[in-house]
């Protein structure tokens, strides 16, 4: 091989490194920094879902509260930013991250297989459980998931209940609505015979309905159902910062602390 060609091939091959490095796809990892050049991160989420995210009046004020605003308020501490809330009905929070609408989503969201394939998600930081909220006085009818064959059963649109209620309640008609309040009303209304949420949620209505309790049925979760903080795909360096905060927040126990709080927060207020 002559001494030009060794050349040749050696540069080639620097420029072909140098290009590889230059990011995956091409594309440089800003996912903090356009954060911290904006001075504000934008959360997504749909507070409607006490105690994780609600409204509440703060000094004659409306404002939103929860465990998962206390944790945005943490990630946006350990950034060193302001921390916006951006509300919307859940089936569009984590569509937000794509649309570039929102920075993270945080909103008692379960990291899925099939999230993870398009959205980048934290540890989990809280592990959930469905159950079927029904009206008290038929408690008795409902003693095994294919009690609710033939009934009306809601569950949150774009939540990973539509598919619970789908494969564990045999034979139920499943009705997907926006709002949580709307799915309570309509049980309250007889319009349908059970709400599948998950246990503090459904706990949160019970304390403040007493015509509902929770029925006495098991159904499945998985790992999956965790929940944890989603983020536009490729933020490693932001998940690394989003990380460090849930890792302490669970190790010092305050997760739960959070949690707790708000449950006796909104279960202490007037029905809104
Ligand atoms: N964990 C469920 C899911 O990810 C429900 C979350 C609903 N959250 C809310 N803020 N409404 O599908």
């Amino acid at each position: 091989m002559k001494i030009k060609t060794v050349f040749r091939s050696l540069a080639f091959i620097t420029a072909a490194l140098f290009l590889t490095a230059c990011g995956s796809g091409g594309q440089e990892d800003t996912s903090v920094k356009d954060i911290e050049d904006k001075g504000t991160l934008v959360v997504a989420m749909n507070p409607e879902f006490a105690p994780f995210e609600f409204k509440t009046l703060v000094d004659g004020k409306d404002r939103i509260v929860g465990a998962d605003v206390e944790i945005a308020q943490a990630i946006g501490e350990e950034l060193g930013v302001k921390v916006k809330f951006s509300s919307m009905s859940f089936n569009n929070v984590l569509a937000s991250l794509q649309s570039g609408k929102a920075d993270i989503a945080i909103s008692g969201i379960s990291a899925t297989e099939e999230r993870r394939k398009v959205y980048d998600f934290s540890e989990t930081y809280y592990e959930s459980v469905n159950v079927v909220i029904v009206r008290k006085a038929d408690l008795d009818k409902y003693k095994d998931t294919d009690a609710f064959s033939g009934l009306s059963v809601a569950t949150q649109k774009g939540s990973i209940q539509e598919s619970v209620a789908q494969e564990q309640l045999d034979g139920a008609n499943i009705v997907s609505l926006t709002q949580n309040g709307e799915m309570i009303n309509e049980l309250k209304n007889s319009q349908v015979d059970g709400v599948v949420l998950e246990k503090p949620i459904a706990e949160g209505y019970v304390a403040k309905n007493d015509d509902l309790a929770i029925a006495d049925i098991s159904l499945k979760s998985g790992d999956s159902d965790a929940y944890a903080v989603a983020m536009p795909k490729g933020s490693t360096a932001l998940k690394e910062k989003v990380d460090k905060v849930i890792k302490n927040l669970k190790e010092s126990g305050k997760i739960d602390q959070f949690v707790q709080e708000a449950y006796d927060l909104s279960v202490s207020e007037k029905e809104q």
